[in-house]
């Protein structure tokens, strides 16, 4: 009897359990394809730094890639602990317009990258950028930052199911408490 009832409890427990599964992953949305559709670049303060480029090439219908040469003029810096080096982080997701969505970060990229996984979106974002950038680095930075031929996959997207639709990224960057440049990257997404 009392084995019964607990037999009646697991499988009731595992219903609940595989109906939850179940309704987890119609609301999941997984990626099918992601491609760039632009891309603008914009240098605040051209005595600091400037892009060369900054652009998109199709280099098949599925294929966009993104690559961009920021040039830093005044490369510093003997002085470490002064080398500080921000990024705002703003997502957005085109309803009527391009409306706030889900992330909006400032945060010392410096720190970041001694500890990555305290912003787990970024640092699934990085683990492919650092594919095709010379991104990886310890601060200070003091040569030019290079994104060469940057491609999205759907597979740097698992951990990170997103609704179909047209997206904005925005990136600020900063150095010395000053906004430097504004990246701003809109892309599409298939489920
Ligand atoms: C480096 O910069 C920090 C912060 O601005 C300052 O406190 C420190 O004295 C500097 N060190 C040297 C060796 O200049
Ligand atoms: C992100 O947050 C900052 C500061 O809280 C705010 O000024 C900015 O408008 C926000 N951006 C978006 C896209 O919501
Ligand atoms: C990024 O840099 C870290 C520390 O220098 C290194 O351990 C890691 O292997 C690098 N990653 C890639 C993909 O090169």
């Amino acid at each position: 009897m009392l084995f019964q009832s607990i037999k009646m409890r697991c499988s009731s427990l595992w219903l609940i359990f595989a109906l939850k599964i179940s309704f987890y992953w119609r609301s999941v949305h997984l990626v099918s394809m992601i491609k760039f559709t632009n891309i603008k670049c914009v240098a605040l303060d051209k005595p600091f730094a400037d892009f060369a480029y900054c652009k998109l090439k199709a280099l098949s219908r599925d294929d966009v890639a993104l690559s961009l040469r920021v040039k830093l003029f005044e490369v510093p810096v003997n002085n470490v602990s002064s080398f500080v080096f921000q990024l705002k982080v703003e997502f957005f997701k085109k309803y009527n317009g391009y409306r706030p969505f889900l992330f909006n970060k400032t945060l010392n990229f410096c720190e970041f990258l001694r500890n990555k996984k305290r912003v787990a979106l970024l640092d699934i974002i990085f683990k492919f950028l650092e594919l095709y950038s010379n991104i990886n680095h310890t601060c200070p930075y003091n040569n030019d930052i290079i994104v060469d031929r940057l491609i999205l996959r759907p597979s740097y997207f698992t951990m990170l199911p997103a609704p179909a639709g047209e997206y904005r990224i925005k990136i600020t960057v900063g150095a010395y408490n000053d906004w430097k440049a504004i990246v701003n990257v809109f892309l599409q997404i298939w489920e």
